[in-house]
């Protein structure tokens, strides 16, 4: 996830901004860049890859001067490289920008015809062409940033200079984090806490619409259409670890908590409400090759197979096209039926996975198109596939995937509806309902994660357990085996998901009062099959942990633990119902004291076969 970093003051503003990045490095880049202002001399040095490539450059070219602004790009729209890394500038305005600007190529477009040109392929680039223009017509720096971000749709944290106003840095905040530091005759501004912690612990922290306006001697804070607020400060007491993971105990917790955000983002920029439609950019295929295709495959390995579990679901309900889906190592040596009538899915929050790498390999090699769903660009696996897209989690640093999973789902379910549509199986109107119940995923799982507290509880009651079982049906059974694959991650609990209609083939000659069962029973088609199988585990003592949907009444007596998510359409609820399931495995593993964050013979990314 990007960092921004800015300092305005009487030390040289380089070295602080330069440490500032380090301190943010945790949050993962993939280019860097600064710009410092040395009276009207505009200075900026950017490059690829990691900081000490930026710092480099600045050895041989020092940047000069006592106010700048740097940042860390994480790259989401344009690849990672010098061109896209940020400061951005258009004539006498710099700009860094963490978020993403949903009407960009609308702005893009009309700045376009009036003369911009753009020399990068960020929608970062917007924001200084139109505060420049802004500019160029009231010749007042802090209206022209104003006027700017009435314009743009979307989240952003930014930080601005202008060169006619070289004694000014203005920073502004709409759904990123922003946070102000206040030193002694300085003032510092940031994406996150860590970097400016070794300079002070006084911070001031933006909400969504406001705006800082800095000069050496003063700040001020308005709204966007400039009335004055007053911001108190708060006194930081984190250690920098605890910084770095903005407050949380363990990354995963932390990520758990971003979820809602990184829905948003990956949502943003993709729904077309009003025409019933959806946007995805680089899919690799034209809207004729989607019609033509007769089968779709889906590799990956993991959480991201149990992702590619629910595609299954989605394509098929929604795109009526036959889906077979694979685990990445069994795919690779299976001599697979796969030819240039299919397209090939390919999974994978890094893009690194190695079996997941050779299973694209092999379905091309077969003629067959491919796209993958990745959190990384640019990453092995989306360079070789023909199509990507991106889901915008930011980096997950916790080795159990949370946010990734359920962005993958987000955006899996995107592309079933796009199928969907370009195949002539979903309505404009049928279409819209779905879009229309996407919008509402980002507060409804704010609210499910106010069960952290409940799940925690039921945890503490449940840790001891030796084994732990996990049953869903339909959309519902990859997110028990979802369940089930985190708490043996993190906790080192035996644990196994089940179609809930398959226990009475086998696995119920385990259960007893030691074996806790989570049952995944939402208000669907097959709640009262579910219930059923519930009442198999009952009548033989097991102990029920029932994940319900909505104001659920009938199971309350029925149950030893009851967690009820909100309610949403069926095809999103297993998005919902994975929190529960990343709560319950989260906490266990904290009562049980293991490493949550980098669970022993685990790795983040996989890249051996
Ligand atoms: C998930 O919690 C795991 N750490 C693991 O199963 C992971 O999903 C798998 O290795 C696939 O990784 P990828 O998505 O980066 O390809």
């Amino acid at each position: 996830m990007c960092g921004i970093v800015g300092y305005i003051g009487s030390q040289q503003a380089s070295q602080i901004i330069i440490d500032g990045l380090r301190r943010l490095e945790y949050r993962g880049y993939d280019s860097a860049g600064i710009c410092t202002f040395d009276g009207g001399a505009v200075q900026i040095h950017r490059a690829e890859g990691k900081l000490i490539n930026l710092e480099n450059i600045l050895r041989e070219t020092p940047a000069t001067g006592t106010r700048g602004i740097g940042h860390t790009r994480w790259a989401t729209h344009g690849r990672p490289s010098e061109i896209n890394a940020h400061p951005h500038r258009a004539g006498n305005i710099v700009v860094v920008h963490n978020g993403i600007i949903e009407n960009y190529l609308k702005l893009k477009a009309r700045l376009q015809s009036a003369g911009h040109t753009f020399s990068s392929e960020t929608d970062t680039e917007i924001i200084a062409h139109l505060v420049e223009e802004h500019f160029r017509a009231c010749n007042d720096f802090e209206a022209a940033v104003r006027l700017a971000l009435a314009e743009v749709e979307g989240a952003y944290a930014v930080a601005i200079l202008c060169s006619d106003e070289p004694d000014t840095l203005i920073a502004a905040k709409l759904g990123s984090p922003l946070v102000v530091g206040q030193g002694v005759g300085e003032y510092f501004v940031a994406s996150d806490i860590p970097a400016m912690l070794s300079h002070t612990r006084e911070m001031i922290f933006l909400e969504d619409g406001e705006m800082v306006v800095f000069t050496e001697q003063e700040m001020r804070f308005t709204d966007l259409s400039g009335v004055s607020l007053a911001k108190q400060s708060k006194t930081i007491t984190w250690s920098p670890l605890m910084a770095e993971k903005g407050g949380y105990k363990h990354f995963m917790l932390k990520e758990i908590y971003e979820q809602p955000r990184a829905i948003a983002d990956t949502i943003a920029g993709r729904l077309q409400s009003e025409e019933g439609d959806i946007y995805l950019e680089d899919l690799g295929l034209d809207d004729p090759q989607l019609q033509k295709l007769e089968k779709i495959f889906i590799i990956a390995c993991g959480t991201s197979w149990h992702a590619g579990l629910v595609a299954k679901f989605y394509l098929e309900k929604l795109a009526r096209i036959p889906v077979e889906i694979d685990i990445a190592s069994e795919f690779r040596y299976r001599d697979p039926i796969v030819d240039d009538s299919c397209l090939t899915i390919l999974i994978s929050q890094s893009g690194e996975t190695a079996d997941t790498l050779a299973g694209l390999r092999e379905a091309k090699g077969k003629g067959s198109k491919t796209l993958c769903v990745c959190n990384v660009v640019d990453s092995s696996i989306s360079r070789e596939s023909d199509g990507v897209i991106y889901t915008h989690a930011g980096p997950e640093i916790g080795v159990a995937s949370t946010k990734a999973f359920t962005t993958q789902l987000v955006a899996l379910y995107q592309l079933a509806l796009k199928l969907g549509r370009v195949r002539g199986k979903l309505s404009a109107e049928q279409c819209r309902e779905q879009v229309e119940a996407l919008l509402t995923l980002p507060r409804k799982l704010e609210e499910a994660l106010e069960l952290d507290e409940h799940i925690k509880a039921i945890s503490r009651d449940f840790m001891n357990a030796r084994d732990f079982l996990y049953l869903g049906r339909g959309n519902q059974y990859p997110i028990a085996l979802e369940g089930a694959l985190k708490l043996k991650e993190i906790s080192y609990i035996h644990a196994e998901g089940y179609p809930a209609g398959e226990m009475k083939h086998g696995p119920i000659a385990l259960i007893d009062e030691n074996l806790p069962v989570v049952v995944l029973v939402p208000r669907n088609a097959t709640y009262d099959k579910v219930v059923s199988n519930m009442e198999e585990v009952r009548a033989r003592g097991g102990k029920v942990i029932a994940v319900v949907s909505g104001e659920e009444i009938d199971l309350i007596d029925k149950v030893d633990a009851l967690i009820r998510v909100p309610e949403i359409s069926d095809d999103l609820m297993p998005i919902l119902t994975s929190v529960p399931m990343q709560l319950l495995a989260y906490h266990i593993a904290v009562f049980k004291g293991t490493d949550v964050d980098q669970p022993r013979n685990l790795a983040k990314s996989v890249t051996v076969e």
